[in-house]
């Protein structure tokens, strides 16, 4: 929706070491959580998680979670018929609600603290039955291909037949979305528009619709 060049979140300062972006503090209010001056989760996107966690979840089994954030979507999941949830999570103080929330999750859930490039290698390949991505750019170079980065890592990880989501930022499939996810062997994807109503000035979404993409390992 908004290109490289004329994004307003590059009006903020972004991190020079990613490293940092695991001690930073956290500041969390009805609204939003903020992390390094950036809004890097806002509570509008419920009904957008609610979409995300419900596509992640259609196989059931064992559902994989990149990105905690406010636990929005993490506790969509566990409302739904999953065996595992497995979250990754960068940020240390963000990490800490996470262990609050696993303490009354209704399923067996596993918790990795760490950016998801150090650790999902370690899980085996079609170890998966769901995955919902959800990060954020913390340097100024992962603007625009924060999330394109792990659409191979999903399709190793997927089973066949799984599903993977992910926060898409797009209203429809552009041509570069598309050449990422084929490049990465998805073959098989479909977009379902969420209805959602940002404030006028939140810094990354602006219409009141967000596409929830749909896409199957086959
Ligand atoms: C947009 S929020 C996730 C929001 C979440 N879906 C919800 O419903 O509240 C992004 C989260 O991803 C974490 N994060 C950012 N980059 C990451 C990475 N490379 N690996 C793992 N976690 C990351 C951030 O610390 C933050 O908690």
């Amino acid at each position: 929706m908004f290109d490289k060049e004329s994004h307003p979140l590059t009006e903020l300062s972004f991190l020079q070491q990613r490293e940092q972006w695991k001690t930073e503090d956290i500041h969390v209010n009805d609204f939003q959580l903020e992390i390094a001056g950036h809004p890097v989760m806002e509570t509008w996107e419920e009904p957008y998680m609610k979409k995300l966690a419900e596509i992640a979840t259609t196989n059931g089994g064992r559902v994989l979670e990149v990105g905690f954030g406010l636990g929005i979507a993490a506790s969509y999941i566990q409302n739904n018929s999953i065996n595992e949830h497995h979250i990754i999570e960068a940020n240390n103080q963000v990490f800490e609600r996470m262990e609050s929330f696993a303490k009354s999750a209704k399923c067996p859930t596993f918790l990795y603290s760490g950016f998801w490039e150090e650790i999902s290698s370690n899980f085996e390949d079609e170890f998966f039955d769901g995955i919902l991505f959800d990060t954020y750019p913390i340097t100024f170079d992962e603007l625009h291909t924060a999330r394109f980065s792990f659409f191979s890592e999903a399709y190793r990880l997927l089973k066949v037949g799984g599903v993977f989501t992910h926060y898409s930022g797009e209203l429809e499939f552009t041509d570069e979305y598309v050449k990422c996810l084929r490049q990465a062997g998805f073959k098989k994807f479909s977009g379902q528009s969420v209805l959602v109503n940002p404030p006028s000035d939140c810094l990354y979404w602006r219409s009141n619709q967000i596409m929830a993409s749909i896409i199957i390992k086959n």
